[in-house]
């Protein structure tokens, strides 16, 4: 397929890579200047891990009986370590977004993670990264139509915070460049069910920290910067105007654009003054949801029993959740007895209309920036997209609504989640509709052109 000429460039290839919360996805950019379908495609590292969906894979590291597990196989093993002290998950992005990066890295694992006591944040970060770099190995090697050479493409990875070059670029740098190291010297052993002993960790670490690899990588890309990008290449109905709204399960991010055509190639420029971070996120829905269900169920037994359920309820927060908001009710089971939330027992706790009415206030602020500046300019529409998984929310587009109406805006706007409108390209992968404001961040943060990136805060 790829014989026609002229040649496209593969030396433009690039990987943006988006560990998430929850989860974490990878695109390849193979080259900008050829067409979206064919051009730009997210890697089924979910299915390589063997996770629920093909194109994300859970962000989860868990260490257990002197090895180190990843992904799926973690988050199995944590489920049934909830008899035992212990927490699977790692928030990467509680690294990446740390005021202080490099004290936040310095950190030692809390014991509950690793009970060892060997791994710092940052060498979990640079395990993982391997790990994700195997994944992405596996998945270009079995996909079709993948030139050759393209597994060693640039790295980009999005970040929640922008920060412009520096200490921080070079801190992270240094962990890809170590993590390359560990995934050549541990190759598809990291891929492995069984885990890796904690031993063959500390000694890759080890030589990976004496002597680095190519961690290839080119830059982070902020992160809603990457959403709107993806949103305007795959949109039929290109505005000048975009609010993104990236919901994930840690932060919410909001950021809003203003495309310059007038420029060649055409700039996405950043209205500042709407950009916001917020934990007002989908694991505070899961915290509201949690508290709700033991509030309904009663105590148990002991202190010992409630905190045992409380770990277990926990590693299932996001699928109760899902299914209140899509069958309209969850039961959270205990042996024999089941505790059953219908959705209008959330919509009338009070901590949900606190977080309904906070959101509303954030997404206020933000509206107000990019509609008074579309409304100055008699911009006729603005595009609120809403991206991450919180956009399978059904009440976000009302939440949105109340806030425009709360700063008066006037001009309209097209409320929806992110979705690949581009026909070509729906026509290449149908699957991808429900998923894809998810691996949007790593889908447009491997095409966007560098250049373009927001100056620093
Ligand atoms: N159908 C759904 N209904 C409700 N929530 C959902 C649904 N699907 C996913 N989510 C929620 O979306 C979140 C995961 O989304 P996403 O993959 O965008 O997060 P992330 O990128 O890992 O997190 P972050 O960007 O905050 O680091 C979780 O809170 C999950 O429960
Ligand atoms: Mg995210």
């Amino acid at each position: 397929m790829w014989d026609s000429s002229p040649q496209p460039d593969w030396t433009r290839a690039r990987i943006c890579i988006d560990f998430g919360t929850a989860l974490s996805k990878a695109s390849i950019c193979l080259d900008p200047t050829l067409p979206l379908e064919v051009g730009v495609k997210p890697l089924p590292i979910g299915g390589i891990s063997g996770a629920e969906h093909p194109l994300l894979t859970p962000s989860v590291l868990y260490v257990d009986g002197g090895r180190l597990y990843f992904g799926p196989q973690a988050l199995e093993l944590a489920r049934r370590g909830v008899e035992t002290d212990r927490d699977p998950l790692l928030s990467f992005k509680t690294v990446l977004g740390a005021g202080n990066v490099q004290e936040a890295l310095a950190q030692k694992m809390p014991p509950s993670i690793d009970p060892t006591g060997t791994f710092k944040a940052r060498d979990a970060v640079a395990l993982y990264l391997a790990y994700l770099d195997q994944l992405i190995r596996e998945a270009i090697d079995l996909a079709p139509n993948m030139p050759p050479g393209v597994a060693n493409a640039r790295r980009r990875y999005t970040s929640p915070v922008w920060r412009a070059g520096g200490m921080v670029d070079l801190a992270f740098e240094a962990i890809f460049n170590e993590a390359a190291a560990i995934s050549i010297k541990l190759g598809r052993l990291l891929l492995s069910p069984e885990g890796i002993s904690i031993a063959q960790c500390k000694d890759a670490l080890d030589k990976a920290a004496a002597m680095p690899g190519d961690g290839l990588l080119e830059s982070g890309v902020f992160e809603p910067h990457a959403a709107a990008a993806a949103s305007l290449a795959f949109t039929s109905a290109p505005t000048r105007f975009v609010m993104v709204f990236d919901m994930g399960a840690g932060t919410t991010d909001i950021a809003a654009f203003e495309f310059d055509e007038s420029t060649d190639p055409p700039m996405l420029g950043e209205i500042k003054e709407a950009r916001q971070c917020s934990a007002l996120a989908g694991d505070e829905i899961d915290r509201i949801l949690i508290a709700l269900l033991f509030r309904k169920r009663g105590q148990e037994r002991s202190q010992a029993d409630d905190q045992r359920a409380l770990r277990s309820t926990r590693l299932s927060a996001r699928d109760l959740k899902r299914d209140l908001f899509t069958q309209g009710k969850c039961a959270l089971k205990n042996g024999w007895i089941a505790t059953t939330i219908k959705i209008s027992d959330l919509q009338e706790d009070p901590h949900f209309r606190q977080y309904l009415a906070a959101l509303v206030e954030t997404i206020a602020k933000s509206l107000a920036a990019v509609t008074q500046r579309a409304e100055s300019v008699g911009a006729e529409v603005v595009d609120v997209v809403l991206a991450g998984g919180g956009s399978h929310l059904p009440f976000l587009p009302e939440l949105v609504r109340a806030a425009a109406h709360r700063v008066r805006a006037t001009v309209r706007l097209r409320v929806g989640p992110l979705s690949p409108a581009n026909a070509l390209y729906q026509g290449v992968d149908t699957s991808l509709r429900g998923v894809f404001p998810q691996i949007a961040m790593s889908v447009g943060g491997a095409l966007v052109e560098m250049p373009d990136r927001p100056a620093a805060a």
